[in-house]
């Protein structure tokens, strides 16, 4: 079972403004996995780059979760700093889940081009950005949770075996 930990990045959000539809779509799809996957933590934040790595690191870190989702703020507006925050805690890029979601998106709206998500490795954590609207959560997460539990499993060493399903 894999630990997963939900970080909304969103300044209205986080000043009661605007109700989080990201962060329980995430809990909601996640919930779909249950064998796999339980939801550990949630924290809605602003679009602040050095807010969001703390959240990232005591996560990663402190809490032992292995699945870092985090929904907002990889977007063009000059406040989009998720992307950044992300790479400022990983130590190894994971591209390939990154184009992998935009590939599946891309099949729906070409303005998924925009986002700008990033992914990668902390230790024995995999840190993952989804943009914000619950309608692209919805497409991208479920059809890689699969493959990102087989990630996880040879990160931390429960699975050295990488035959294709
Ligand atoms: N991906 C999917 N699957 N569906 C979408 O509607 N919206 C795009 C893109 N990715 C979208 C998508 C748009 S319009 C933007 S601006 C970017 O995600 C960034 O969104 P964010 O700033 O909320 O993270």
């Amino acid at each position: 079972m894999y630990k997963v930990g939900i970080i909304t990045s969103s300044d209205k959000g986080s000043r009661g403004e605007r109700e989080d539809k990201g962060g329980p779509k995430i809990r909601e799809i996640v919930e779909q996995f249950a064998d796999d996957y339980e939801v550990a933590d949630y924290v809605m934040l602003p679009d602040e780059r050095e807010q969001l790595s703390a959240a990232m690191i005591k996560m990663a870190d402190e809490e032992g979760i292995d699945l870092i989702v985090t929904t907002g703020g990889t977007g063009f507006s000059k406040r989009d700093v998720t992307p950044e925050a992300t790479l400022d805690v990983i130590e190894r890029r994971t591209p390939g889940i990154s184009e992998a979601m935009r590939s599946i998106s891309l099949e729906i709206t070409m303005r998924a081009m925009l986002s700008r998500a990033e992914s990668g490795i902390r230790g024995n954590t995999l840190i993952v950005n989804l943009p914000g609207s619950p309608k692209a959560i919805e497409e991208v997460l479920g059809p890689v949770l699969p493959s990102l539990k087989h990630g996880l499993d040879i990160l931390q060493g429960k699975d050295a075996e990488c035959a294709r399903k």
